[in-house]
């Protein structure tokens, strides 16, 4: 039941503060004896020793799944200090690449169908790894297989491009981070401002879909363009792949995430005064180098779109033709769950302007079920 909305992936990306705060229900637990917050994760309770004691801890997935976890990454490594690698299903299959009995091994899948991250699941059982499912379907074989794990609770999804179960997987991914992070002294600011970034953030997306409207103007100048590129790093390089696999998949647009520590490595040599190009330079510990990007591509007359905090725009825009996107600022790690909806948004909006399938894109399907 689409309710209001025309389409499936428009009413998903709508709903996502309702789904993130499905998501959070009973999981952050206020007060306690010394008024301490903290993250309770039923399904790894009693397996948390364990991942803590890991060599390492190996995110496995595809597609958006695969970036979900990619976005995770750098507050899991902060806070759980255990080194953590990332892996596409079917890389690791074609390499057989090594899982020892000392990894902690994370599946990630929306559907918990998908053909290669099931494979790999496999795989990983018969090395050994203590296997942890992050999912959004009970009962799916990858929620049966694994030793334990988390049920993202997004609810449904039925738009074929991931949305709502991107922003929910990044969620449980760093309640993981404050789970297997622990209560240590070094942690207690970072984790108490991840907590509370965590229980405003349904109110901080509310918040930046109220740019529906200035990303179907942006539509409108990008509708006949052939390619867009999507600048980011740190943690919001994930936004930039997701962006861009979205307006790929959707909208049917070549469109590249890069990493912008590589610009100058050869993306540097694509960039003209007709290619339009997304940099992504919301406040982090980023922001300087990202102003640093901004400069060189406008030098090289680049066609920008940045999106920044609240009440940067002149401090990111280097000349008129720059247009912006600002969003609400969050917690550094739960940046890109906010950054990610006005892309989600572009994305409908040339779809629907360019007028193909919204919800069916050509050659897709929602679950992989063959490899
Ligand atoms: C569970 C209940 C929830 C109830 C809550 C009350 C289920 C599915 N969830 O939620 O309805 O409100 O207790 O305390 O009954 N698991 C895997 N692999 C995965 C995902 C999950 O093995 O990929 C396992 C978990 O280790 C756990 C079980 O499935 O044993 C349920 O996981 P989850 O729903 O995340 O647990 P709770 O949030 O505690
Ligand atoms: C993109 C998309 C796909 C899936 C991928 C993995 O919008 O939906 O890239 O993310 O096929 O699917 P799951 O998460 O079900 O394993």
């Amino acid at each position: 039941n689409k309710g209001k909305y025309e389409h499936y992936m428009q009413k998903e990306i709508h709903e996502q503060p309702e789904s993130l705060t499905t998501t959070m229900r009973g999981r952050l637990i206020r007060g306690g004896s010394h008024k301490a917050k903290t993250v309770l994760l039923g399904g790894l309770k009693d397996h948390l020793k364990t991942i803590r004691r890991s060599r390492r801890i190996v995110f496995i997935g595809c597609g958006t799944s695969y970036n979900a976890a990619l976005a995770a990454r750098p507050i899991l490594e902060e806070l759980s200090g255990v080194p953590v690698t990332m892996e596409v299903a079917s890389d690791l299959l074609d390499r057989q690449g090594p899982i020892y009995r000392e990894d902690t091994a994370v599946f990630v899948s929306q559907s918990g169908e998908t053909a290669d991250t099931l494979l790999a699941l496999e795989y990983a059982l018969e090395n050994g790894a203590l296997c942890v499912g992050i999912t959004n379907t009970v009962s799916s074989a990858i929620a049966r297989h694994t030793h334990c794990g988390v049920h993202i609770n997004a609810g449904a999804e039925i738009g074929v491009a991931s949305t709502k179960a991107y922003t929910s997987q990044i969620v449980v991914m760093a309640m993981l981070a404050l789970a297997i992070g622990g209560d240590t002294i070094s942690n207690e600011a970072k984790r108490e401002a991840t907590i509370d970034g965590l229980i405003d953030l349904p109110n901080k997306v509310r918040e930046v879909l109220h740019l529906d409207q200035e990303m179907k103007d942006l539509a409108k100048l990008l509708i006949a363009e052939q390619s867009l590129l999507v600048f980011g790093r740190g943690y919001n390089y994930a936004t930039a792949l997701e962006g861009a696999l979205k307006v790929k998949e959707v909208a049917l647009m070549h469109s590249e995430g890069i990493l912008a520590g590589e610009m100058k490595h050869g993306p540097l040599a694509l960039v003209d005064e007709n290619l339009p190009i997304v940099v992504i330079a919301t406040r982090d510990a980023c922001f300087s180098k990202q102003q640093s990007v901004i400069q060189q591509l406008h030098a090289r007359k680049g066609r920008l779109i940045v999106m920044c905090s609240k009440g940067d725009a002149a401090a990111v825009c280097p000349g008129e033709s720059c247009r912006v996107i600002e969003v609400p600022q969050v917690e550094d790690c739960l940046q890109p769950v906010v950054n990610i909806i006005p892309l989600q948004l572009l994305a409908y909006h040339l779809t629907v302007l360019r007028g193909f399938n919204v919800d069916q894109p050509r050659n897709l399907a929602k679950s992989v079920t063959t490899q």
